[in-house]
Formats: structure tokens, C-alpha cells, sequence
């Protein structure tokens, strides 16, 4: 048994990042505020009440948060400041999803796409599903000329998106590109241990670290779902043996490299596991987070399993409980827990999170019960792994470490259809 987990809260915020009319025109819709923080750096339950309308065209950019997030958001001194982004890999999934969303953001400025293969070529062919008309995309960039560009302070914000191991060997081949950027976000799985003095990045679980860094480490797809299931949990001391972790996972999580295992024929019409037991590399991040959380060492097994949808991720987490627990016990203290959590939502009894929900979303459906006479606690997730599973949580690190209200910008909607 542990103490639960009581991070601190966040720094007061310290900026507005008003941009021109231009990002106005794209309709962003105003988010849910961020109602204030419970001691110990939760958040409050969600006093925000609903949305405010939809903007004309011609708003303030200051109202396209809800009011009190976006009074939260202004300076005293009334001074402005917003985030200029470059962003490396923009050409995978995770860089076009990222570069969606920071468009549709008024504190982010995407001012450098990066990409070997379309260096030159116009952004709109690398981003098809961007309106070139309502924002002036950057020039796609080969990524050696980014040390050029930062110092001619072309970009400030670093978010990089490329597969696992190629930023640690960007860095070291040029350590300007790591050093100077005031901030940087790294997606990929290089710096989740903590190394290079990166901050773990699990809002719900880590806010006030990641308030502070200027180094933050976005936690994987799998991890993500697997520690928001099993958080409450930790916290509370409940855990009392190891986890066994099962999820299903959308195709775009394996990246864009054509490869055969996630090649149309291979895939469609069933689904499949791969890598079962403990050798995925997410097995270890779901431990680290898990023991961080539960104050002891937490062993997890995981079974990922491929199906044959773009997006997705629906996940099982089962535990050994210490005690027995009833189903509205665990419910009570998970609905509890995420009350103010404007990304986390715990649904009804007898209802059970789907993918298609969240897709779009940065949102993670939660759903828990007990099994065996209670000794089991079984908790399920889905999220997207695109958006709160990758870029849609990197937006979310980004408004902490600037100060910003923390759903700022970001979708908590679904399309399910
Ligand atoms: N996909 C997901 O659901 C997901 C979720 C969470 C985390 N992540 C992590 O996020 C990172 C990016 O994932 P992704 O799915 O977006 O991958 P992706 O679709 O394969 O895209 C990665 C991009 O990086 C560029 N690239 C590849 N090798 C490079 C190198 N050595 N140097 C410079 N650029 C290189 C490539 O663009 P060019 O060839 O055009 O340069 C490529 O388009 C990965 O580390 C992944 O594990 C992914």
C-alpha cells in the first residue's frame, strides 16, 4: 500500500498568444475551461459550464478559450506571446496530426515543417487534409536546415516526430538542435526513461513536472491508455500483484513506412497479436509510470494485438487487487479522481469505451469494474493514439509548459462517424 500520488500545481499561467484573424477564420471552437486546481495539483471538478458559441470570424482571439481559461491566459502586463513550432518529421502520421491540430490553435505558430523526402515541395502536398487558403503554410524544409533556421530564431519550440532512436542521433550529430530550442517535444520512445533531462509526459498524472521543463518526453500510445486506466488504482495502493495488459491497436500507431504485416491484404478482415509477453517496448514505460504512481514496483505483462482500423486504441488493463473492492467502490474513486480532468471521462456504469468515440479526440473514455469476488479489478480504455495516444497530448504539454490554459486549443469531441 502507498500514499496516493498528490502532484503540485501548475506555475500561474503567464501568457495569452493571441495570433492574427487569419487562425480566427478557421472556426476554432472554444474549449472547455480548465475550472482551477484541487490541493495537491488536481484539478478541480469542471465549473466551467457549457461552451461558449461558436466565434464570428472578427473575435478577439483572447475569447477563444471560455472566459476564465482565457482571463487565466492573459499576462498582467497584457503582454502577448505565442509559440513558434517547427516541427520535425511533419511528414508521418504523428507530424501531419500534430501540424492539424496546431493550426487550429491560437497560441502555436507552425513556422517550420521538416521532411528529408518532400524537402522543397510545397507544405499543402505534404498536409492534403490542410486548407492552404485560410493559413500560409511554411516551406517544407530538409531537417539540416533547421540549426540555420534557429539561429535566425525562425522557430523556439521544438516537437519532434520521428520513429524511435533518429532524434537521440539528430541530437548528438547536432547538439545546437538539442540545446537551444526553449522548449522541445519529443514523441518517439528516445527519452520516456528520463534521460537527457526529459520530463515524463502524463498530464493526469506528472502536470507540475511538465509546468517546469523545458524538456518533455510524450509518453507512447499503449502507455498512455495504460496508466490512465490503471492510475487511480496506483495511486491509492490498491495494486496487489502484477498487471495483465490487452489492447487492440489502429494501424497508423506502426507509422507510415509501408511494410507488409500492415499492408491492406494482410490486414483487413482479422486482426492479430504480435509480441505478446513482455518484450514490447512499452512494457517498460507502462512499469516505469505505474511504479511512479503506486510508490513500489508494479510487474505488467501486455498482449497487443493489430486490427484492421486506421485509428484507435481500446485497451484492458487487469489487476490483482490487494483488497476486495465492489464495482461502485472503484467507480466512486475513478470518477473522483478524474473529476476535473478536462481529457479524461469516466463512463456510466454498463456503459464501455469504443475507439470510434474518441476518434479526433483528445479524449480517453475510461470504464472499471471488479470480477472475482471483487480480488480483480478490470479497467478499460480507448483513445486515439493519433491525438490524445501522440500530437493531441503534445499540444496538451505544450499549453502547460507555456502557461496556457491546458485544453487550450485542443478537441475533447469525437467523430464517430
Ligand atoms: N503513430 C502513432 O500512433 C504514435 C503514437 C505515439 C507515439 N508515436 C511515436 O511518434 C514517432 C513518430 O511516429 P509516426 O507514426 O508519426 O512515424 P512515421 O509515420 O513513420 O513518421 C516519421 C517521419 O520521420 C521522418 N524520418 C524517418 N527517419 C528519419 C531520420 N532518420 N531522420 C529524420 N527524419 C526521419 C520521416 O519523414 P521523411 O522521410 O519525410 O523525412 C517520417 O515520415 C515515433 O517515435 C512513434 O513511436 C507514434
Amino acid at each position: 500500500m502507498s500514499a496516493p500520488h498528490t502532484p503540485g500545481g501548475p506555475r500561474p499561467s503567464e501568457a495569452t498568444a493571441p495570433t492574427g484573424t487569419e487562425r480566427l477564420a478557421s472556426g476554432v471552437a472554444p474549449t472547455i475551461a480548465v475550472a482551477g486546481r484541487a490541493p495537491g495539483g488536481r484539478l478541480a471538478p469542471a465549473a466551467a459550464g457549457p461552451a461558449a458559441p461558436p466565434l464570428a470570424a472578427s473575435a478577439p482571439a483572447t475569447t477563444l478559450a471560455e472566459p476564465q481559461a482565457a482571463a487565466a491566459a492573459v499576462r498582467p502586463d497584457g503582454a502577448r506571446r505565442h509559440a513558434r513550432i517547427a516541427v520535425l518529421g511533419a511528414s508521418g502520421y504523428t507530424g501531419q496530426e500534430f501540424a492539424r491540430l496546431a493550426l487550429a490553435h491560437p497560441g502555436l505558430e507552425l513556422t517550420v515543417l521538416s521532411s528529408r523526402e518532400h524537402a522543397g515541395r510545397p507544405a499543402a502536398e505534404l498536409l492534403p487534409g490542410l486548407d492552404p487558403r485560410i493559413h500560409t503554410l511554411p516551406a517544407v524544409t530538409d531537417p539540416a536546415a533547421l540549426p540555420g533556421l534557429l539561429e535566425q530564431g525562425a522557430f523556439d519550440t521544438l516537437v519532434c516526430c520521428l520513429p524511435h532512436g533518429a532524434w537521440r542521433a539528430l541530437a548528438a550529430e547536432v547538439p545546437a538542435l538539442a540545446r537551444l530550442p526553449q522548449r522541445i517535444v519529443d514523441l518517439s520512445s528516445d527519452h520516456r526513461d528520463g534521460s537527457g533531462g526529459y520530463v515524463y509526459g502524463l498530464p493526469e498524472a506528472f502536470r507540475a513536472e511538465i509546468a517546469d521543463a523545458a524538456r518533455v518526453a510524450n509518453p507512447g500510445c499503449y502507455p498512455t491508455a495504460a496508466a490512465l486506466a490503471m492510475l487511480p488504482a496506483a495511486e491509492h495502493g490498491w495494486i496487489g500483484g502484477p498487471a495483465m495488459v490487452s489492447a487492440l491497436s489502429g494501424v497508423s500507431g506502426a507509422g507510415r513506412s509501408p511494410a507488409l504485416r500492415t499492408s491492406f491484404v494482410e490486414l483487413d478482415g482479422g486482426a492479430a497479436f504480435y509480441r505478446v509477453g513482455v518484450e514490447h517496448a512499452h512494457v517498460a514505460e507502462m512499469e516505469r509510470s505505474l511504479a511512479r504512481l503506486a510508490g513500489s514496483a508494479v510487474e505488467v505483462a501486455f498482449a497487443p494485438q493489430l486490427a484492421p482500423m486506421a485509428r484507435g486504441i481500446l485497451l484492458t488493463a487487469t489487476l490483482p487487487l490487494a483488497s476486495a473492492l465492489t464495482p461502485l467502490e472503484v467507480q466512486a474513486a475513478y470518477r473522483e479522481r478524474y473529476a476535473g480532468e478536462p481529457f479524461v471521462r469516466m463512463l456510466d456504469p454498463g456503459q464501455w469505451p469504443e475507439t470510434r468515440v474518441v476518434r479526433a479526440s483528445n479524449r480517453c473514455d475510461l470504464a472499471v469494474t471488479t470480477v472475482h469476488g471483487g480480488r480483480t479489478l478490470v479497467a478499460t480504455a480507448a483513445l486515439d493514439n493519433l491525438v490524445k495516444g501522440a500530437a493531441g497530448q503534445a499540444v496538451q504539454n505544450l499549453n502547460l509548459m507555456l502557461g496556457w490554459p491546458e485544453n487550450w486549443g485542443l478537441p475533447a469531441h469525437g467523430t464517430p462517424w
